[in-house]
């Protein structure tokens, strides 16, 4: 399986800390935010793995990461998104990476306590289609949240205002490699952007969407709020050890 870690975009909801760098190069607690999702791949054992990074500070992530030898990796893809366009946007552009591959796509600002393993090689045995991974939050009207009918879901909205279950769906996301004819064939939304959330839907008509419950604590880290929220538990927990 490939691995994609999405870190583009502008970060204007982090207004100035975003001003001179990229969101996904702020510090969480002791490293840089981007390592968390790197070592969440690779400690699933993924170890073809592609960066999509964007705006003005993209050449950091080389300086920064380099090959990834600091991952023990030997090589890491690079490449650049142009302007904004939303998270299936980004992805689109990991379409000739994934070639025939199954893809493990996490969002850049993801900070996760536990290994994703377990999840990873159930995907890799379901024949097609994509899993989706799901955390209890107390706050999901933030994020994309599913609606359950027993243990179904049946839609995934976006950023509701009266949130249908207390989970949020996570961004760590399991696809086969249609998930780009799905992006192709997206409109943007509301926001002018192509959402992941409606790739997911589409994977829920097909009847094609697995899901689990994310083991251990989950944050994304991009909000003022989210990212003290990552610091606090990165540092009480030392999660994601490279190690
Ligand atoms: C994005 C997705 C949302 C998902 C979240 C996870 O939100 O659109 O569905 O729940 O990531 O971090 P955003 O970070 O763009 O607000």
């Amino acid at each position: 399986m490939k691995g994609v870690v999405l870190a583009g975009g502008l970060g204007t909801r982090m207004y100035p800390l975003t001003k001179i760098t990229n969101k996904h190069l702020l510090p969480v607690y002791d490293k840089p935010m981007i390592y968390y999702p790197l070592q969440t791949l690779i400690n699933a054992g993924i170890k073809d793995i592609l960066i999509v990074t964007g705006g003005n500070y993209a050449g950091d992530f080389l300086r920064l990461l380099g090959n990834g030898h600091e991952f023990g990796l030997k090589h890491i893809n690079y490449t650049y998104q142009e302007g904004e366009g939303g998270i299936a946007a980004a992805l689109s552009l990991a379409e000739f990476f994934a070639d025939k591959d199954k893809t493990c796509v996490i969002l850049g600002d993801n900070v996760i306590e536990k290994n994703i393993r377990k999840a990873v090689e159930t995907f890799d045995r379901q024949k097609a289609g994509a899993k989706i991974m799901i955390k209890e939050v107390p706050d999901p009207q933030r994020f994309g949240v599913p609606v359950l009918e027993g243990d179904k879901i049946v839609k995934i909205e976006e950023k509701p205002k009266a949130p249908k279950s207390p989970y949020a769906v996570t961004g760590i996301y399991l696809y086969d490699n249609t998930v780009f004819d799905i992006v192709k064939a997206l409109r943007p939304s509301d926001r002018g952007e192509l959402e992941i959330t409606d790739v997911n839907n589409a994977y829920i008509e097909r009847g094609q969407l697995t899901w689990e419950v994310l083991d251990g604590w989950w944050t994304d880290a991009g909000t003022f709020e989210s990212l003290l929220r990552a610091n606090q538990l990165v540092a009480e927990s030392g999660a994601n050890k490279m190690d």
